[in-house]
């Protein structure tokens, strides 16, 4: 198995401090709901909530896409939902990668109908050069060229996710 790392542990870990100390600066004193996309953002999530000082709440939501042929969005079903009524909170979703950018684009969408007081969206990942929307995150960590990548929560067919660095997917692994 070759393993081409992109991103290392050390990075992401030094990323996801100074994110976590930007996020607590930022909302500190108010109401903080993480939303969290299933399956891929779980790992990020748990490192990141311990590197937020303020108090906050922990959702999770798991979607599909239903993509067909060039439509760019509005096909996303909820399969798994929060239970927090977000308009009591500002909400921050955690997202692994914004590839196309079809997911979060209604993902926001549908969350913005609840009314919540802010949202806003952090990915560990982003993948511009691939996108087919106008979607822009409010906090990136690393921007990434056109490559299938896997690891720290991101997976092919279900694996590699528990590797903890970013590598670049490729078929003799
Ligand atoms: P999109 O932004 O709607 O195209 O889809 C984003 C989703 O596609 C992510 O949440 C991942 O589940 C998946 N995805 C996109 N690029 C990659 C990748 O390089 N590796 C693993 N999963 C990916
Ligand atoms: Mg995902």
């Amino acid at each position: 198995m070759t393993e081409n790392i992109i991103i290392s542990k050390d990075e992401i870990q030094q990323k996801i401090k100074e994110t976590g100390m930007l996020i607590s600066k930022k909302y500190d004193g108010k109401p903080l709901l993480l939303v969290s996309i299933l399956k891929g953002a779980f790992i990020f999530l748990a490192d990141l909530c311990r590197e937020i000082t303020i108090p906050c709440e922990i959702g999770f939501m798991r979607v599909k896409s239903y993509y067909e042929g060039t439509s760019s969005s509005g096909d996303v079903k909820i399969l798994m939902d929060i239970d927090q009524d977000i308009r009591n909170y500002h909400v921050i979703i955690v997202e692994d990668i914004i590839d196309t950018g079809r997911t979060l684009y209604d993902v926001v969408e549908k969350l913005k109908k609840r009314d919540p007081l802010s949202l806003e969206v952090v990915t560990l990942l982003d993948k511009p050069e691939r996108r087919v929307t106008d979607f822009k995150a409010d906090m990136s960590l690393f921007t990434i060229p056109d490559l299938f990548v896997v690891g720290y929560g991101l997976d092919c067919g279900e694996k590699y996710r528990n590797l903890p660095y970013i590598a670049e997917y490729s078929e003799d692994q």
